[in-house]
């Protein structure tokens, strides 16, 4: 196994491609995992960033390569991340239409069982510039199990009491549904560096309070600044990320030193102080 790129505690990453690691990595390891793969939407086109029009490039690694080589990509690195779940495992995959339906697809082919659709809406998408199409304002995430006969983790009552805030004036004791009303990242989770697809520490909030235990072992094979990391730390997980770019691997361990030094600051009970960064 080839040398970790960074290792402290239970936040460890590797440098490097996410199959090639994969492949050097034990059968049924992971609890959970979550991948945020490239989208392929960097296609030479414009969108608007802060008001201005701005490139969607996101970087070499976001282009498509034709869709037989796209389709071959993800099905190898979604073969490689069922070896490493465990049998009672679950994966999250984000996207976009540029590659989720490619990724249900595989899913499926790949005998995972698809557990929700999760529809993340961003209320405060930015404006369409062409005005020739409805303005993109969701990203879907997709929830799967290791099979159709895995025990997938479920924290069901914490999710309902989640979507049930005791400083709601009324309770209305309602189920966490599948649309999840999260805004774009806020700027201060950017300032150790920027990734140009980092995504917010609240969405990783929820999806691995809600398919997780404390302890358990999670992988996220494109981590870039190491936000499902990040929200492993204070959560008490154990993490291991992958990403071919080290300027990314770079911002996450600053933001891991950052969110470790709070934590030792504050005892374990006093989580909601560290909940604040979420
Ligand atoms: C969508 S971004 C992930 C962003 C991350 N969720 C965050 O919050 O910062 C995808 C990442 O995958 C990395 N990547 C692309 N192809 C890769 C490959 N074959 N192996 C490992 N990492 C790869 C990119 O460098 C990029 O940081």
């Amino acid at each position: 196994m080839i040398k970790p790129y960074f290792q402290e505690e239970n936040f460890i990453l590797y440098h490097g491609d996410a199959l090639n690691i994969l492949n050097q990595m034990e059968n049924n390891k992971f609890d959970l995992i979550f991948a945020d793969p490239p989208y392929f939407l960097s296609n030479d086109g414009v969108t608007c960033k802060s008001g201005k029009m701005v490139s969607v490039n996101k970087g070499d690694w976001d282009k498509s390569k034709g869709f037989n080589e796209d389709i071959s990509f993800i099905d190898s690195w979604l073969k490689g991340c069922k070896r490493v779940l465990k049998e009672d495992g679950s994966i999250w995959v984000s996207g976009t239409l540029h590659n989720i339906y490619k990724v249900g697809y595989l899913l499926e082919k790949n005998d995972f069982h698809i557990i929700n659709d999760i529809i993340w809406f961003k209320p405060n998408a930015p404006p369409n510039l062409s005005c020739k199409y409805f303005t993109h304002s969701h990203e879907v995430v997709l929830w799967a199990r290791k099979s159709k006969i895995s025990q997938h983790i479920y924290n069901y009552e914490k999710m309902k009491k989640w979507n049930n805030p005791k400083d709601k004036l009324k309770n209305t004791d309602k189920q966490m549904r599948s649309v999840w009303s999260i805004p774009l990242i806020p700027n201060n989770e950017k300032k150790f560096g920027k990734h140009p697809t980092q995504k917010p520490l609240e969405l990783l909030n929820r999806i691995i309070s809600a398919s997780s235990n404390e302890g358990d072992l999670i992988l996220d094979p494109f981590t870039g600044s190491g936000t499902t990391g990040i929200v492993c730390s204070i959560l008490k997980r154990e993490f291991i990320g992958i990403d071919s770019n080290k300027e990314y691997l770079d911002v996450a361990i600053k933001r891991f030193k950052d969110i470790r030094k709070s934590e030792l600051l504050f005892s374990p009970e006093d989580q909601n102080h560290l909940m604040k960064y979420i």
